[in-house]
This record gives C-alpha cells, sequence and structure tokens, in this order.
C-alpha cells in the first residue's frame, strides 16, 4: 500500500493511487506507534522532479515541519524535506565511496564532490578518508544553506569548500582562477536528467584521476550507457577505462541507480 523513508524525526510515506483519507491517518498513525523517534508524518504527492530533484509533501500528522536533522555515518544533516533533495538510501554509497578513497594508493588526494546538496558525500568523505582540500558544488539555494551549516555543524569548515552554483559556470570559474587545478577524485551524484556533466569533471581530471559516476539506466541499456561515456570521453579528447559498474539502487521497477568507476587514461 505504501513505502517510506525515515529522515530523523519526519517520516515520508509514498501511497499507491486510490488509498482514502481515513487509511493514509491510519497508517501515519501506525508509523508513530512504531518508531517512536518519529514526531512528524508527511505524505509524498509527487516524484523527485525538476533540475534541484525535489519532492512535494502533504502534512498528515504530529509536528507541523519540515526541518530536520539526520544522522549518518557518525555524521550530522540538518535539511528542509522539501527544499532539498536528501535520500538515506545512499548511506551506503557515501560510506562506500569514502572507503574507496581511503584504500587508493594516492596520499591525501584532492576531491571534487559536484551535485553536492546539503552535502553528505563531502562531510562522510572529510570524516572517513584522509584528503587534501574536498571542493563541493550544489545548485540549489537552500541546499547550499543548510550544506554550510552541515558543514559546520561537523566542524570541517577547514577542510570543505562548499561552493554555490552551476557545475558549468562554477569548474570554468574555479579553472580561470587556478588554470592548473586537478583533482584526484571527482565524485559526481548526478541528478537523474539528460544531461552527464561528463566534459565538466574531464576538464578538472588529469591522468589517473578516478571519477565516480552515478548513471541511471534499465538493466538491458547498461551497456549501450558505458558506451556513450566513453563515446563523450572521446569526444574531449580524453581516454577513460571504467572499472566497475555496480548496481546502487533501485529508482523505479527495472530502473537502477548505477556506481561506474572511471579512471581516466591521458
Ligand atoms: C541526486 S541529488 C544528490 C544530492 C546529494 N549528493 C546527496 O547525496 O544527497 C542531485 C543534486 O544535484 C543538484 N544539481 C542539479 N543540477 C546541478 C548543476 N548543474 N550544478 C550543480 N548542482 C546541480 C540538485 O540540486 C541536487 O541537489
Amino acid at each position: 500500500m505504501a513505502n517510506y523513508d525515515i529522515l530523523g524525526d519526519i517520516a515520508i510515506i509514498k501511497f499507491v493511487d486510490g488509498v482514502s483519507k481515513e487509511e493514509k491517518s491510519i497508517r501515519a498513525r501506525e508509523l508513530m506507534q512504531q518508531y517512536k523517534c518519529v514526531k512528524t508524518v508527511l505524505e509524498k504527492t509527487n516524484k523527485v522532479s525538476g533540475r534541484l530533484r525535489t519532492i512535494k509533501t502533504r502534512f498528515l500528522l504530529g509536528e507541523k515541519k519540515k526541518e530536520t536533522i539526520y544522522v549518518e555515518s557518525g555524521c550530522r544533516f540538518k535539511l528542509n524535506v522539501e527544499s532539498c533533495y536528501f535520500s538515506p538510501r545512499l548511506a551506503n554509497e557515501r560510506i562506500e565511496v569514502a572507503r574507496l578513497i581511503t584504500k587508493s594508493s594516492v596520499k591525501n588526494p584532492a576531491i571534487l564532490v559536484m551535485f553536492s546538496g546539503v552535502a553528505p558525500f563531502p562531510i562522510i568523505i572529510a570524516k572517513h578518508a584522509k584528503t587534501k582540500e574536498i571542493v563541493s558544488i550544489e545548485l540549489g539555494k537552500d541546499c547550499a544553506k543548510y550544506a554550510f551549516e552541515n558543514i559546520k555543524i561537523n566542524k570541517l569548515e577547514n577542510r570543505i569548500e562548499h561552493l554555490q552554483g552551476d557545475v558549468k559556470k562554477v569548474i570554468p570559474k574555479l579553472l580561470k582562477e587556478n588554470k592548473k587545478l586537478k583533482y584526484d577524485f571527482i565524485i559526481m551524484p548526478r541528478p537523474n536528467l539528460k544531461e552527464t556533466f561528463l566534459s565538466q569533471a574531464l576538464g578538472v581530471a588529469k591522468k589517473n584521476s578516478i571519477i565516480i559516476y552515478y548513471g541511471f539506466s534499465p538493466e538491458s541499456k547498461k551497456q549501450t550507457m558505458l558506451e556513450e561515456l566513453e563515446e563523450e570521453a572521446k569526444r574531449n579528447k580524453r581516454k577513460i577505462k571504467i572499472l566497475n559498474c555496480l548496481e546502487a539502487g533501485d529508482i523505479a521497477p527495472y530502473e537502477h541507480r548505477y556506481r561506474i568507476e572511471i579512471r581516466v587514461l591521458n
């Protein structure tokens, strides 16, 4: 009848079509009884949408609020569940990426996180991996406001530089300030939109940089997605090697999120 996510003290339920108001209230009450930490129950009324990947919600039960504090891998994240994209289902990805960085042979790597939202990837990487600077870029103004706050809450002001804006504008600006700017790891928790943003990543990649690219596709089109990435790299006069393509959750029936680990070869 419904699935749900719990973000701190807010539960967000997505009902299938045709569920009555009464049934929704009963489910909301049950959730509150089941999870003592839940103070607010909201209904998700649309799919993640737009460039900012946000949702709309309707209040069902408890305290009327949309802001919460969520704890993941020992870090705290303040966010508004409606104005910011945040998925607790990516928790495993974030800690896995931090581990991957720790395991690499590069000492104190420089990291770029594109599409950083309220900054969970930069913060978890900074807390769990030894790195040089981490640069974090996010388009959404509200998301970026929380990202700045979260960096402070987790006492990482001297490890993470957060920038608000479109990666297509921010990266060229950074390159103008420093023509030699390159990162060892470029993390791309992309929005599920057509644009790949791969050329922006390649613009700040050096030989042997690793790009962690999140792509969305049904299993049957996975190979095409990988070939298109190789083609796009070629058009940018770069050679890449796909090291790994791992399933990282479903976003719809038969539609998967893949974590694609890419090495830049030239
Ligand atoms: C799938 S969400 C990932 C958020 C975050 N990394 C996380 O793990 O929760 C994608 C994010 O990319 C941001 N975004 C979309 N287009 C962008 C762009 N051109 N430049 C920078 N950020 C962008 C959206 O606002 C959204 O927060």
